[in-house]
């Protein structure tokens, strides 16, 4: 049933992502596509993109981007606790490790740091157990990408939510 499942999600995903830069069905995704694939598809999808961009919705652009959060712990602990990640319906951790693999060295493609990890189910376990709740996303966001601009080569525009958002907000 999971392929029904994961049908229905792409379905869905391409009527609400499929944007501008967007086909309702990506090529890049295979004819049968691995559970991470589906899981990314199915929970994230809607929101970001099945390519992992969403532009010119107020969302962070994910392709070719995501990456660069592995250069510093503070990167790899970010990304799990995110609301959306560490809250995921997704229990299984390592489930969810894989799902963040295939967004991070999938979608992230050359914004992967050389060398950088992939996610086991134990890092994903340890840093889920503390999601962000209180914290401000944005300042957070702002604190880290800056260390990743001056300290890792980041891009600047990895300010912003999408390379073509303008700068004003
Ligand atoms: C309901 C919409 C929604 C869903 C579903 C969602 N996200 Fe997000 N995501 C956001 C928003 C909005 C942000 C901006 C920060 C925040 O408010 O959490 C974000 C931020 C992020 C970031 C940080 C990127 C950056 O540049 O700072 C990552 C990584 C991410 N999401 C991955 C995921 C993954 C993986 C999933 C699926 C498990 C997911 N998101 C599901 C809306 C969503």
């Amino acid at each position: 049933m999971a392929g029904v499942a994961a049908l229905a999600a792409l379905a869905l995903a391409g009527a609400v992502a499929a944007g501008p830069h967007e086909d309702a069905l990506a090529p890049d995704y295979p004819a049968h596509m691995t559970q991470a694939q589906s899981d990314y598809v199915e929970h994230c999808g809607g929101c970001h993109g099945i390519r992992g961009i969403a532009a010119p919705a107020d969302l962070p652009t994910l392709k070719d981007r995501v990456g660069w959060f592995l250069c510093l712990p503070e990167g790899r602990s970010y990304l799990v606790r995110l609301p959306n990640i560490s809250r995921s319906r997704i229990d299984d951790n390592a489930q969810l490790a894989d799902l963040l693999n295939f967004m991070l060295f999938g979608l992230g493609g050359r914004s992967v740091p050389a060398g950088a990890r992939p996610f086991t189910a134990a890092e994903v376990a340890r840093e889920r157990a503390s999601p962000f709740t209180s914290v401000s996303l944005v300042e957070t966001r702002r604190v880290l990408v800056e260390r990743l601009v001056r300290q890792c080569g980041a891009p600047a525009s990895l300010r912003l939510m999408y390379p073509a958002q303008t700068a004003a907000r």
